[in-house]
Parts: structure tokens; sequence; C-alpha cells
């Protein structure tokens, strides 16, 4: 093995079953409780038939389903196996031994991945209070930064920067640096946002990466998408996997693309259901909880580091309650918890399960 491999972590996926105990809510991996949309669910019965048939290598009508939507030139676009696929050929193409890739603390888990598979070293800026410190990451960029990655909202975090700050660390950076703006949670985000797109037009070193996994719920078909400068593009493409996403996948995107009204349903119950869940959290307060603000589709709850209601003491109760939240010690983070939206039940059940492990301690 590569020493740069051995140095790697493996990802830990979120847990997605409890043995013999039955499962109330799985609210671990930030996927859609409504799964995907019916005429997605259609559109990928209707190609089960070409199986035994490679799919489509450029995705083509996807990209062009993809361009339409939000008003994206198709060849400017590449599909991956999941934005994941992206973030590596991100760090394949730009970066390599002796080149650093930088990211914020509480960052995605897969841009360490990402960085050491190739050999690079990474690098992590310090975070204020779980959000982006625009000067920080500034702070840390060195001749040797090839690739910067911000999650916009952040996964585990749920935090973001306005589109004014993201501009702001854009303009602080290289030209010969690579921007990767990961906006995996861009249509569960509020405020002053901006998706990066407009960005990845007007600037040859910016890359906006962007997923179905979340908000169209087709986290099992692995469809992700960027959007760059041809030149960005075509870096990607020469490394890319040449089939690398699924004709099941194509063909259920471009039709989950065309239910803007599932999209839409999906958005106002997430962001009705993520205030509800972080006021339910905020009335714990006294036992030491805290919800972080959250623009995606779960809420990070950090708990106290010692006496009986640490993080550790919570996740015990949540799962002796079938109910399955992210724990994130893995992932440096011993005082937090991330709770996925779920369905109304769902997300009722895990306040009321934490609720009642709080009224235990007391
Ligand atoms: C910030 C962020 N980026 C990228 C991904 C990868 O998503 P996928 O590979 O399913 O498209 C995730 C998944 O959780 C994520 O949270």
């Amino acid at each position: 093995m590569k020493p740069w491999v051995e140095g790697i972590a493996p990802y830990v996926p979120g847990k997605s079953a409890l043995g013999s105990r039955p499962v109330v809510a799985k609210l671990s991996s930030n996927e859609n409780p409504f799964g995907a949309s019916p005429l997605a669910i259609a559109a990928m019965t209707a190609v089960l038939g070409k199986t035994h048939l490679y799919p489509d290598p450029a995705s083509t009508a996807l990209r062009e389903a993809i361009g339409a939507l939000h008003g994206l030139e198709p060849e400017r676009i590449i599909c991956g196996t999941g934005s994941d696929e992206l973030i590596h050929l991100v760090a394949g193409a730009y970066a390599g031994l002796g080149d650093e890739v930088l990211y914020v603390r509480h960052g995605f888990a897969v841009y360490d991945i990402a960085a050491r598979r190739v050999g690079a070293t990474p690098v992590i800026a310090p975070d204020l209070d779980y959000t982006c410190d625009v000067d920080a990451v500034l702070a840390a960029v060195t001749p040797r930064t090839r690739v910067v990655f911000l999650a916009n909202p952040n996964n585990p975090t749920g935090t973001i920067i306005p589109a004014s700050e993201v501009r702001r660390l854009h303009a602080g950076l290289p030209a010969d640096c690579v921007f990767a703006l990961d906006c995996a949670y861009a249509e569960f985000a509020t405020g002053e946002y901006e998706d990066g797109l407009q960005l990845a037009r007007d600037h040859a070193n910016v890359v906006a990466l962007r997923t179905f996994s979340k908000i169209y719920g087709l986290a099992a078909q692995r469809i992700g998408w960027a959007y760059a400068q041809p030149a960005l593009i075509e870096a990607l493409h020469r490394i890319r996997a040449p089939f690398n996403v699924p004709t099941t996948g194509q063909a259920g995107a471009v039709a989950a693309l065309a239910d803007q009204a599932f999209i839409t349903m999906v958005r106002e119950h997430t962001l009705h259901w993520r205030t509800w869940l972080a006021g339910e959290i905020a009335a714990l307060g006294n036992a030491g909880l805290r919800a972080i603000p959250s623009a995606a589709n779960f809420v990070l709850v950090e708990f106290p580091e010692s006496g009986p209601c640490t993080a550790a003491a919570a996740n015990e109760a949540l799962l002796a309650d079938g109910i399955i939240a992210r724990y994130l010690a893995v992932q440096a983070m011993p005082r937090c918890i991330r709770i996925s939206i779920g369905t109304e039940a769902e997300t009722r059940a895990a306040a009321a399960s934490l609720r009642a492990f709080v009224e235990r301690a007391a």
C-alpha cells in the first residue's frame, strides 16, 4: 500500500440497521424521507429491460435536462457516480504529491480521503463555531495549495456562509488554485445564499458540485454533477470512469428534474420540520443541548462535554428507542449528533426520545 493510502481513515457511513430490533427512524445519512418522485420511479422501471447494455457514457439527456432547469450549457456539465466521484476527480486532476488540499475543520469527510488518495497533504483551516471562517481559510493558503473544498451548506454542521463571503473567499485565492464549491444541500439553503453556478460560469478556477442524492431522493442511483468552464470539465472527463452513471440513474434523474412540485414539497417540509426540531432542541437548553443553525436537511446538536447529558449517552438513548442518528465521534466531534429531518412522525420521535433522555437524566 502506498504510504499516503495507509494514512487514510476509511469512511464510516451512517448506521442503517439495529440488528434484530426494529428501526423507528433512520436519520443518519441525510436521505429524503419521501423517497424519489413517482415520475422518477416510473422512468427507472421503464429502462430496467436495458440493464444488459452499458449506459450512455456522456449522460447526454441528463446534462441537457440539468442545463434546461438551471440555465446552463450542457457541455459545461459533467455527471459523476455521486458527487463523491466528482470530489475525487477534482483532487485527482489538480493535486498530487507535494501539493496541499485545503478545507475547513468539520468539513465533509470525503475531502480528506480525496486529498490523501492522490498523495496530497490535507490542510485544515480553523472554523468559527462550526462555520467557515473565510479569513482563516485564506490565511492557510500557501503556494502549494491546489484545491480548496467548501461545502455550502456544510455537512455535518449544516452551517452556511453568505454569497458575499463565498465571493470574498474566491477573490482571495490565487488563480491557479481550484475552488470546489460543494452545494449538495443547495436546495435547502435559506437567507443570503448563492449556489455557486454563476461563480463557476464567470471564473476558470471554480467548479460547482451538485447531487441527486439529497432533495431528489436518488441516493441509491449515485448521481452527481459538476459545472465549470470547459477546460476544467475536460480535465475531469479525462480521469472519470467511462460509464459512470447507470441507465436507471440517468433516466430517473431526468424524470425527477421534471417534477419540481415534488422538490418544492420536500423543501417546504424540510424547512418546516428543521425549524421545529431546532426549537425542540432549544427547549432542552437548560440541560446544555444546543442546535447549530442549519441550512441543510439535518440539524447538528451539540451536547455538554461531561455530566449526564453527553452525546454518547444521548446516542445510546436514541438507539434504544429505535432511532438511528449520526453520532459524530468518528469525525472528531464527540460532543455532536447529527439528526436528519425525516417524516413528521420520524422527526417527532427523535425529538421525543431526546426530551425523555434529558428528563431521565435530570
Ligand atoms: C457536502 C456533501 N458533498 C457530497 C456528498 C456526496 O453525495 P453523493 O456522492 O451521494 O452525491 C455528500 C453526501 O452526504 C455531502 O454531504
